[in-house]
């Protein structure tokens, strides 16, 4: 699995998302209640932008007239007809077996731990002799 750095932790606030484009596809990452969820910003039903999506409760009722609120911000409400996916693994609620967003793995790491990049300029040995500049190739 390849690791790709897309931003800083602050390039996102509490609260908001941000939508990177990796390998070909639109990923949207969350930061909600101190912690980042990566899914496809696409809509399983009909292909609306999850970015857009309402980040909501979730609401449980033990009986009639009580209702409990908990998870909240971790559930999206897609904007385009209100189907609703867990942050965390992008399952449906209406149909957890068979309608997912594809959710990724997300981790925060500190620039000190972070391992050198895949790319790196070609270099060449350099040494002076009596005043002469040489480059080996
Ligand atoms: S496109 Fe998301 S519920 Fe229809």
């Amino acid at each position: 699995m390849a690791r790709h750095i897309v931003a800083r932790t602050s390039d996102i606030p509490p609260g908001g998302n941000k939508v990177f484009g990796v390998e070909g596809r639109d990923i949207v990452v969350f930061h909600v209640n101190g912690e980042f969820f990566a899914l496809l910003n696409r809509c399983p039903h009909e292909g609306a932008p999850l970015e857009k999506a309402a980040c909501v409760a979730r609401l449980t009722s033990p009986e009639p007239g009580v209702y409990q609120r908990s998870r909240v911000g971790e559930l999206l409400r897609c904007p385009w007809h209100g189907w609703e996916f867990d942050m965390r693994n992008g399952q449906s609620w209406f149909d957890p077996k068979r309608v997912k967003v594809r959710s990724y793995p997300v981790a925060v790491e500190s620039g000190e731990e972070l391992q050198k990049g895949p790319y790196v300029a070609e270099t060449f040995p350099v040494h002076v002799e009596d005043s002469y500049v040489i480059i080996e190739t």
